[in-house]
C-alpha cells in the first residue's frame, strides 16, 4: 500500500519565517524528506490541498514541488499524483539519521544480556510443542456468548483497579479455596498478565539485584528469564526422583526466595509427598526464604489423588502462591494471578502499576463470570478426562514404537510425557524432529548448570535416581491421535538414524 503523507505531517509544517514563503516550504519539506519523516514513496496531498492546509497560494506551492522533483527529491506519476522519490539523490541518503553509521546511544546491562539469549522466533504450537492445550476442545460457543454480553458493558471501557477486577478476584477465592485448598481472600489476589508477570513481580518486590535465588534444576525457563532479568543470581536446587531435594536444601542459606514447581515438578512432573512440603516450609520459616510456589498443572493429575497446594498447609507461611489460566484455559488470554500476604497486596499492586497497569477489563469480566457460572469447573473436569486418554495412548505409542531405546519418565505432568535417552544429543533431536513438523524441548535446556559444569560431589549427590539430562519434553496435549502416531513413529525412526551415526 502506497503511504500517504498525514495531516499531522502537515501540521508539523511549521514555516520558520525567515525568507520567502517558497523558500520556508522548500526547507520544511526538504528537511522531512531527508530527515526521513516523509517515506520514500510517500504520496504528497494535490498541490491545492498543500496550499489550502498551509494557507499559501497555490503557485508557491508549485513552484516549491517543481523545485524538488527537479532536485529528485519527488518525481510524479502521470494521473497518480507526486512522491516522495524511491531513489533519493545520495547526498539526502547519506544524511538519514536511521543511517547505520550513526551511532545509537548505549543500551543497558539488561539489553546486552538478551542480546546473548537465542530468539525463538519459530511457531510455538506444533504438535508436540509442550504447554499448548487442545484449543480445539475450548467450549467457544460459550466463551463467545459471554463476551459478547460484556463487550459493551460502559463499566468495562475504562480504567479500573491495578490489583485486579474484584468479580474476577472473588471467583478466583472461591475456587482456589475449594479446589486447591489455597488459604486467602480476594484481597490477597493481585491478577497478572500470565505466569510470566506474577514472577516478574515477585522478583521486583521481593529481591534486590544480586540476591541469591533458588531454582530447581531442571526447572522452568520462564523463571529463569525473569529472575535473571532482574540481576538476581541464580542458585540451583536440586531435583531427586523427579521432584525437588528438600533434604538438600543448604540449612543457611543467602538465597532471598526459592522458586518451586511442588504439585507438578516443571518439567519432570513429580508430587512433592506431604511430609516433604511440611519440611519444606519448616526449612523456608527457618532459613528466612520466600517461596514462590507455582501451583503449575495441579488440575490435570492422572496419578493418585489431587495434592493441595503448599500455601495452604499452615497458617503464615512465608509461600506467595501463583496460578495461571494459560492451561486451564487459552494461553491467549494472557491471564494469571498471586496470592500474597494481605500486608504486602498493596505493594504488589504498586508494583504492578509501575510495570504495566491493569489487565484488560474484559477478558477479566468474561473469565469471572466463566468460574462464576460453573464453566471453568465442568471445563476442568473434561480436559481431565480428555488429557488423561492423550496421556495413556502417547505413553503406549512410545513404549510400542521407542522403547528400547527411551525411558518414559513416569509420573510426567498433565499435558507432557519427558523422555530421557541415551546415544544421541536431545537438541540434535528436537532440531530434526523440528524439521519434520513437530515441537519438543530438549531436557537438558531447562537445566541452569549444564552437566560439564557440575563438579563430581554434585554429580554423586544427584545419585542413582536423578534422571538424566539428556531427553525430550513432548507436549501431547495439542495433537491429535492421527499425530501422536505420525509423530512417534517420526521420533522412533530418527532415534534410530541418529543413534547409528552417533549424533
Ligand atoms: C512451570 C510453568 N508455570 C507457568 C506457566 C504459565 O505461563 P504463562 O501464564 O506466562 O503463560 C508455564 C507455561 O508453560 C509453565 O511451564
Amino acid at each position: 500500500m502506497v503511504p500517504v503523507v498525514s495531516d499531522l505531517l502537515l501540521n508539523d509544517l511549521q514555516m520558520s519565517g525567515v525568507g520567502s514563503l517558497q523558500q520556508q516550504l522548500y526547507q520544511q519539506l526538504h528537511r522531512h524528506i531527508v530527515g526521513g519523516r516523509l517515506v520514500s514513496g510517500a504520496r504528497l496531498p494535490s498541490s491545492r490541498q498543500l496550499a489550502q492546509s498551509m494557507g499559501l497560494s497555490r503557485n508557491t506551492v508549485s513552484l516549491v514541488l517543481d523545485q524538488l522533483k527537479a532536485e529528485g527529491y519527488l518525481e510524479s506519476h502521470m494521473g497518480r499524483g507526486v512522491f516522495v522519490s524511491t531513489e533519493l539523490p545520495s547526498m539526502a541518503v547519506d544524511h538519514l539519521p536511521d543511517s547505520p553509521s550513526l551511532p545509537l546511544p548505549e543500551l543497558s546491562s539488561y539489553a546486552d544480556l538478551l542480546g546473548d539469549l537465542e530468539q525463538d522466533n519459530g511457531p510455538k504450537d506444533l504438535p508436540f510443542a509442550p504447554g499448548i492445550p487442545d484449543v480445539k476442545a475450548f467450549p467457544m460457543a460459550i466463551w463467545a456468548r459471554i463476551m459478547r454480553r460484556h463487550v459493551d458493558r460502559l463499566a468495562l471501557q475504562t480504567y479500573d483497579s491495578d490489583q485486579g477486577y474484584q468479580p474476577l478476584r472473588e471467583a478466583l477465592t472461591h475456587y482456589l479455596r475449594e479446589s486447591r485448598g489455597v488459604r486467602c481472600d480476594s484481597d490477597q489476589i493481585v491478577i497478572t498478565q500470565g505466569a510470566q508477570q506474577a514472577i516478574s513481580l515477585c522478583a521486583q518486590v521481593l529481591l534486590n539485584r544480586d540476591d541469591p535465588v533458588l531454582l530447581e534444576e531442571s526447572g522452568y525457563r520462564g523463571a529463569r528469564t525473569a529472575f535473571e532479568a532482574h540481576q538476581c543470581r541464580l542458585m540451583p536446587a536440586m531435583v531427586r526422583n523427579n521432584v525437588l531435594d528438600v533434604a538438600a536444601l543448604p540449612s543457611t542459606t543467602q538465597a532471598k526466595l526459592l522458586y518451586v514447581t511442588p504439585t507438578h515438578h516443571y518439567p519432570l512432573g513429580g508430587i512433592l509427598s506431604a511430609s516433604d512440603r511440611l519440611r519444606l516450609l519448616q526449612w523456608a520459616a527457618s532459613a528466612q526464604t520466600w517461596i514462590l510456589e507455582d501451583d503449575y498443572d495441579s488440575e490435570f493429575n492422572f496419578v493418585g489423588k489431587p495434592v493441595a497446594a503448599l500455601q495452604g498447609m499452615a497458617a503464615q507461611t512465608p509461600v506467595i502462591y501463583m496460578g495461571s489460566f494459560s492451561k486451564t484455559l487459552l494461553p491467549a488470554l494472557r491471564l494469571g494471578y498471586l496470592v500474597v500476604p494481605k500486608a504486602l497486596a498493596s505493594v504488589f499492586t504498586k508494583a504492578k502499576n509501575a510495570m504495566s497497569g491493569e489487565t484488560p477489563l474484559l477478558t477479566q469480566a468474561a473469565v469471572a463470570e466463566f468460574l462464576e457460572e460453573g464453566h471453568f469447573v465442568r471445563h476442568l473436569r473434561k480436559m481431565r478426562r480428555h488429557y488423561h486418554g492423550k496421556w495413556r495412548q502417547a505413553q503406549s505409542l512410545l513404549e510400542q514404537y521407542c522403547g528400547e531405546h527411551i525411558q518414559i519418565v513416569a509420573e510426567s505432568a498433565g499435558m507432557h510425557l519427558v523422555i530421557c535417552f541415551e546415544g544421541v544429543s536431545d537438541r540434535v533431536l528436537a532440531r530434526e524432529f523440528y524439521k519434520k513438523g513437530y515441537g519438543s524441548t530438549p531436557l537438558s535446556s531447562y537445566q541452569l548448570v549444564q552437566k560439564s559444569h557440575l563438579n563430581a560431589v554434585e554429580e554423586s549427590r544427584q545419585g542413582p535416581n536423578h534422571v538424566g539430562i539428556n531427553g525430550l519434553v513432548l507436549g501431547f496435549s495439542n495433537t491429535t491421535e492421527q499425530q501422536r502416531i505420525d509423530g512417534i513413529k517420526t521420533l522412533s525412526a530418527l532415534i534410530k538414524k541418529l543413534t547409528k551415526t552417533g549424533s
